[in-house]
């Protein structure tokens, strides 16, 4: 990567995205996902873990076979036959990256993996080495890495640096982190480690406190040049950082964070609405970026502000994202202007001033009753004023 500015989206909807209970897809579900992920240009697809299934093991290589434009990866445990099996998945891809990760942490240390620091080190160094006789990129991540010992991450890190990694990504496993403390930690280890300018520094944070996106900005600013996420910000428990928030944060604060992506975030709707029908994970409202009130003016002041200049009421446009248009929700709250504007819009202007007033009259009356009025509500309510007029 030669552009230091650049942060490299790597999406992992296919395998962390996967593992949100219920959220299981087929093969040929996650290839369409994989396409549309080519399309919006992600640079680094992490399409499942080869080991896991016959299924997965297909999948990965299914989407490595047919991707050409991504990157594609496929995780695997700190452990040959993972790691075999993930190389076998990416025989064929134009770029494929085998992602190996063991975990860090004392707790995890000590009650899962039951072994010693020495011997994490030793078998982190020995799967970056395998991983690298198969591919010639290969990232090491650090499970849990946010409770993790600094000393000893360094230690890890400079190792598998040594052994051939050329990504480095420092988990928020569990969701622990916060902004200032991660972005803290991050730049130590950039600064401390002597080989650090040897790899990429990727993050991959976890949504349980709802500060996957925060801490993953943070981190970027700390110098990370990956960040790892998801479509909808899918994922184990509360989820990972959604794609769509960083990469719209990233463009629409260029002026603060100052760095790009190469993604085409026209696609990002057609994306979210594409892995909402495959997983049937509905995506919220008020959801950020591509929940279908993103983009909605209810109230009659935004409304009205709206129609006298967009950006009073709006950071980004809804075609950048690949909405339609923005919808001016007409509802109680909806006034004079925003309603004459959507008469317009639909072709049905009113006559004169008072049979404006008396349709808008009648409008607020059934917008006391409705949530929502439709087109269709208004055309019959122009036409009943201009019935009793
Ligand atoms: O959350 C996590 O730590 C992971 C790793 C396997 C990267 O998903
Ligand atoms: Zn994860």
């Amino acid at each position: 990567m030669s552009d230091n500015n650049r942060v490299i989206i790597f999406d992992t909807t296919l395998r962390d995205g996967e593992q949100s209970p219920g959220a299981s897809m087929t093969r040929d579900e996650k290839l369409r996902i994989a396409r549309q992920l080519e399309k919006m240009r992600v640079d680094v697809i992490e399409a499942g873990f080869a080991i896991a299934s016959q299924g997965d093991f297909e999948a990965v290589k299914a989407i490595a076979d047919t991707v050409r434009n991504s990157t594609i990866c496929s995780l695997s445990r700190a452990l040959d036959k993972d790691i075999d099996r993930a190389g076998e998945a990416l025989r064929n891809a134009n770029s494929g990256r085998i992602h190996t990760f063991i975990a860090t942490s004392p707790i995890h240390m000590k009650y899962k993996l039951q072994m010693q620091p020495d011997q994490v080190v030793e078998q982190a160094v020995k799967a970056v080495a395998r991983a690298r006789n198969l591919m010639d990129d290969v990232e090491f991540s650090l499970e849990d890495a946010s409770r993790s010992e600094f000393d000893f991450m360094c230690r890890i890190i400079e190792q598998v640096i040594d052994a051939g990694a050329r990504t480095i990504n420092i988990p928020d496993t569990v969701g622990y982190a916060v902004p200032q403390e991660f972005a803290a930690t991050i730049a130590r280890l950039i600064a401390n480690i002597p080989n650090a300018d040897k790899a990429i520094f990727s993050v991959h944070c976890h949504n349980d406190l709802g500060l996957a996106v925060a801490n993953s900005l943070a981190a970027v600013s700390a110098g990370a040049r990956q960040v790892e996420c998801t479509v909808n910000g899918l994922g184990e428990r509360a989820g990972n950082a959604s794609l769509e928030e960083v990469v719209m944060a990233i463009r629409t604060r260029h002026d603060t964070l100052g760095v790009t992506t190469n993604i085409d975030s026209t696609q990002i709707v057609p994306a979210s609405k594409l892995v909402s029908s495959v997983t049937g994970f509905p995506v919220q409202p008020n959801k950020a970026i591509v929940g279908a009130n993103a983009f909605a003016h209810e109230s009659g002041i935004h409304q009205d502000g709206m129609l006298k200049h967009r950006e009073t009421y709006e950071i980004m446009t809804a075609e950048s994202v690949g909405w339609h248009a923005n919808r001016m929700v007409m509802g109680k709250h909806s006034g004079r202007n925003a309603f004459r504007t959507r008469l317009e819009e639909l072709g049905t202007s009113v006559a004169s001033e008072a049979e404006l007033n008396d349709a808008f009259a009648r409008f607020k009356d059934l917008a006391d009753k409705k949530h929502e009025i439709f087109d269709e509500d208004l055309m019959a309510l122009v036409s009943d004023t201009r019935a009793s007029a």
